[in-house]
């Protein structure tokens, strides 16, 4: 009896065993299952964050129509795809106004990452410099410049709102540059904030444990900071709504950072920045955040391209989740690309982590649509290499 008491015993210490280690199998399995590409991180913050929190990030203005139209778009380029090429070899490198970087994908500013993970600005800008790309860091951020630049090396732009006060946007400029940041991406889309109505409706406030971090300790000098709306209402209200291109040159007076025009969407603004002194042009309609029924990012590409007749670089924003958006942008003739919510989603669902394989999944699926097009450097990418829908009827290329 005690015999068959302590086999049966060991018996079901095995199979619970079994179980055990069936049950981590199943759990290892199902975790490196879960993610295999960008959009899918959206569907992992919306449950991860608090409502307001994921409606301030996902949305876009009034009736969200640039919004899909940002995604939809790319449906209407298709590959035309060369054969028999030995891809072996692809060589994803570029340089972006003098810095050499790993692949022709950066980082968009977007406000207050720390709303979506404790580490916010850190994680972004350690994912970053790890990917050996651009960060851009929002004048918004829940981290000062000061702070980003202290998660160590790494090539790192400023984005800037201009505010009726010349003095506040001359200290974070300084700021910006003595934390060793290269570039200033000057927002030029927002004269006043787009309707985002999600947002109106949760009565979206910055949560009170968190600070616009590049305005804490600043010499706010005429900005009366009696607003009792919190600091980050206060400061978009701030915002100067009389921003006109003579402010693109004056912003030259008083840096020597090369700055980049970041919102244009048509040839005739593409023709003045350059005018202006822009040392690049980013093609962008805020993440469709800004004005509604502007076009997609992808379909305004192409004209400021021809405008910009290659005087300066012209990037890209906006809907772009998959490596064949960004060898789509690239063969229209950007130099290179950045992503928003990618970020942040990857952020709140998995910290640097998911920033990080975020931008190893943009940068895996980019090689991969270059092998299958048959180009082994971003030079080979050319117009012949998509068709538009736009480009009925269709102009065989020359032999
Ligand atoms: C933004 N964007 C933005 N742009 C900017 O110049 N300053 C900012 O502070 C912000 N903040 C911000 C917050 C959030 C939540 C989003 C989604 C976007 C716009 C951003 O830089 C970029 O233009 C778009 O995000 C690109 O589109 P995708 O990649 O989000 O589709």
């Amino acid at each position: 009896m005690l015999v068959y008491l302590s086999l049966s015993l060991r018996c079901w210490n095995l199979e619970v065993a079994k179980i055990i280690l069936d049950t981590k199998k199943y759990l290892r399995e199902k975790k490196r299952m879960e993610i295999t590409n960008v959009s899918e991180y959206e569907t992992i913050a919306k449950e991860k964050l608090p409502k307001m929190v994921y409606d301030y990030y996902a949305s876009g203005a009034e009736d969200q129509w640039t919004l899909k139209e940002n995604r939809n778009a790319f449906s209407k380029i298709l590959f035309r795809p060369r054969i028999l090429i030995d891809v072996s070899k692809i060589d994803m490198t570029t340089t972006v106004l003098g810095f050499k970087i790993s692949m022709p994908i950066m980082i968009a500013p977007t406000a207050m990452q720390k709303m979506a993970h404790p580490d916010g600005e850190y994680a972004t800008a350690r994912a970053a410099s790890a990917a050996g790309t651009i960060m851009t860091l929002s004048s918004w951020a829940t981290s000062s410049v000061e702070e980003v630049a202290s998660t160590g090396p790494g090539i790192r732009f400023f984005q800037l709102y201009v505010y009726k006060d010349r003095n506040v946007v001359a200290q974070l400029v300084k700021r910006a540059e003595r934390a060793g940041f290269k570039a200033i991406a000057l927002t030029v889309d927002t004269p006043r904030l787009g309707r985002r109505e999600a947002d109106i409706k949760n009565r979206f406030t910055l949560p009170p444990f968190l600070t616009l971090k590049n305005f804490e300790g600043l010499n706010l000098g005429k900005m009366d900071k009696t607003d009792d709306s919190g600091l980050a209402s206060y400061v978009a209200g701030q915002i100067d709504r009389t921003l006109s291109w003579k402010d693109v040159k004056w912003l030259q007076t008083i840096t020597s950072l090369p700055i980049l025009v970041k919102g244009v969407l048509t040839a005739e603004d593409a023709r003045l920045a350059v005018e202006s002194g822009a040392a690049g042009i980013i093609v962008s309609n805020h993440g469709a955040r800004q004005l509604d029924y502007v076009p997609a990012t992808i379909m305004a590409l192409e004209e400021v391209v021809k405008a910009a007749q290659g005087r300066v670089p012209v990037f890209l924003d906006g809907g772009v989740r998959r490596g064949t958006d960004v060898f789509k942008a690239l063969a229209l003739g950007a130099s290179g690309i950045f992503i928003g919510r990618p970020v942040v989603f990857s952020l709140a669902a998995e910290g640097e982590a998911g920033v990080r394989k975020v931008l190893r999944m943009l940068h895996d699926e980019f090689e991969l649509t270059m092998a299958l097009s048959g180009c082994r450097t971003l030079k080979e990418i050319t117009r012949n290499h998509i068709v538009a829908d736009w480009d009925q009827p269709r102009v065989v290329p020359r032999l």
